[in-house]
């Protein structure tokens, strides 16, 4: 991989979760393989007075243990990290930050906001005010960006008072996913799927994400969130997109995102009735994960005890378009569940005259699984005839299992990102138009829920999910993948 051009990283919020756990390890390992300009910088921003001893001591204790290669490289990647004090307040601190990562030629700036959203504004204001929002300087924001439509307009139309589009990165992880990225590979470099791709011969398509984890001290963030605005406004959603859009005219950013766009204006809008039919929302009770008990959601730590936030859901989205008219989406998330599965399943519809003895197990005949988590890879499922007398079929599976189709190490989601950032490349990022499409289609779901006063529906830590999970694909004539 080419290595970047000279940088200064701002990571506001630096004490934090996220850049503990994912951002600070990526540019590890980004640094590890060589990645990084030698001239680039980690300026981390911290409220607490402190030196930049005692933050390293922290980045030690709490980044460190995310790291999966030997750490042998660490001393020459803390030597690029700078600790400054600021507070997002005081226009002072700024100033100072704006002599530490000044403008200088051929060097870029990005700020990456891993704040609270509600900074966000202010955080940009205040960067324009001292000059940091000139041409070389990006600005990345992390989700939640905002908590419906209306606040993240807000936010948006404030930020871009100050940054121009083409300056904002409002980051997805799922996109940064080897995977995600292989199935535009699997669609649009092979001519094998692109003419069975539509309502014709697809039957439908299921996306889950499913995480055995539970709140994890987050309780109080999550309880105002839910796992709607959580993982459906923004992964699940780019996920459908990156498998519903239509072949882009090129790869530039816009393209891209001009058709991932016309996904999201296409999904049909939920009406009062569709709601009772097409989305499940659920919410754990205790039960066993991993082996061990665990507690119920509302007994998490800062979770109320009647809280109604749901920590599933499932649900079944319709794109009204040429291409998936008729076409059930079938989208499904949720902490404490049995396992850490992020997959994408395309099922064709079945032969048109069945010839052949088959086990009836098998339904529908053909998928196509992307599987993003805990491993990568895109399998085709078919049959195939039994060895021996007679013409009995049985599944085979052919399988592009990509760790071992090539021996390239495979960079995580966040450092891809960081890296294309750094480069100056959005096609991953999420465009302003995009999150508002996004966020205007959950909306209803969002409303009939505060008006709901029934609490979501209990399902046990370690099971699937409530049974009108399963209900809401048996009226398709369907299953979850993992019941087949
Ligand atoms: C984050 C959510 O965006 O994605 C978390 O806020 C969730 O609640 C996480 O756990 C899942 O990401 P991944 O890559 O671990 O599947």
């Amino acid at each position: 991989m080419a290595t970047t051009q000279p940088f200064d990283m701002v990571l506001f919020g630096a004490t934090g979760d996220l850049v503990m756990r994912k951002i600070l390890p990526a540019l590890f390992e980004a640094h590890r393989a060589g990645s990084l300009h030698a001239d680039g910088r980690i300026v981390a921003l911290g409220r607490q007075h402190g030196t930049r001893d005692d933050y390293l001591a922290q980045v030690r204790d709490r980044a460190l243990p995310h790291i999966k290669s030997a750490a042998a490289d660490w001393d020459a990647f803390v030597a690029r990290l700078a600790y400054l004090k600021l507070d997002a307040d005081r226009d002072d601190d700024f100033r100072a930050l704006a002599q530490c990562a000044g403008r200088r030629d051929g060097r870029v700036t990005v700020c990456y906001l891993a704040t609270a959203p509600r900074l966000f504004s202010a955080i940009c204001a205040r960067l324009a005010a001292v000059g940091l929002n000139h041409a070389d300087v990006r600005v990345v924001l992390e989700k939640p960006l905002g908590h419906d439509l209306s606040s993240s307009g807000k936010i948006n139309a404030e930020v871009s008072q100050h940054f121009s589009e083409s300056q904002i990165y409002r980051i997805d992880h799922y996109l940064g996913k080897e995977s995600v990225q292989n199935l535009m590979a699997v669609r649009f470099g092979n001519v094998l799927f692109e003419p069975l791709w539509r309502r014709e011969w697809v039957d439908h398509v299921q996306i889950t994400i499913a995480e055995e984890l539970g709140v994890e001290g987050r309780g109080d963030f999550y309880d105002r969130t839910g796992a709607l605005r959580d993982m459906v406004q923004n992964h699940v959603l780019q996920l459908l997109c990156m498998v519903a859009m239509e072949p882009p005219p090129s790869l530039s950013a816009d393209a891209v995102r001009d058709e991932k766009l016309k996904v999201l204006q296409a999904l049909r809008p939920f009406g009062a009735d569709d709601l009772q039919r097409c989305v499940v929302r659920g919410q754990y009770r205790a039960g066993v994960s991993e082996g061990q008990p665990v507690p119920g959601y509302r007994d998490e730590p800062n979770v109320a005890r009647d809280s109604r936030t749901e920590t599933f859901v499932a649900l079944r989205a319709d794109i009204v378009n040429w291409r998936w008219s008729g076409v059930p989406f079938y989208l499904r998330t949720g902490k404490r569940l049995p396992e850490r599965l992020a997959e994408i399943v395309v099922s064709f519809r079945d032969v048109p005259l069945n010839l052949f003895q088959r086990p009836h197990s098998v339904q529908p005949t053909n998928r196509l699984v992307i599987r993003l988590q805990p491993d990568e890879s895109i399998s085709l499922h078919m049959l195939g005839k039994e060895p021996g007398e007679g013409m009995r079929l049985q599944p085979t599976v052919l399988n592009l299992d990509l760790h071992s189709a090539s021996k390239r190490r495979r960079a995580d989601a966040y450092e891809r990102l960081l890296l294309d950032v750094i480069h100056g490349r959005l096609g991953l990022f999420m465009r302003r138009d995009e999150l508002a499409a996004a966020w205007r289609w959950v909306e209803p779901i969002l409303a009939a829920w505060d008006r709901d006063e029934a609490a979501p529906r209990p399902y046990v830590a370690g099971s699937w999910g409530p049974a009108s999970s399963n209900a809401l694909l048996s009226r398709g004539g369907a299953s979850w993948h993992e019941e087949i």
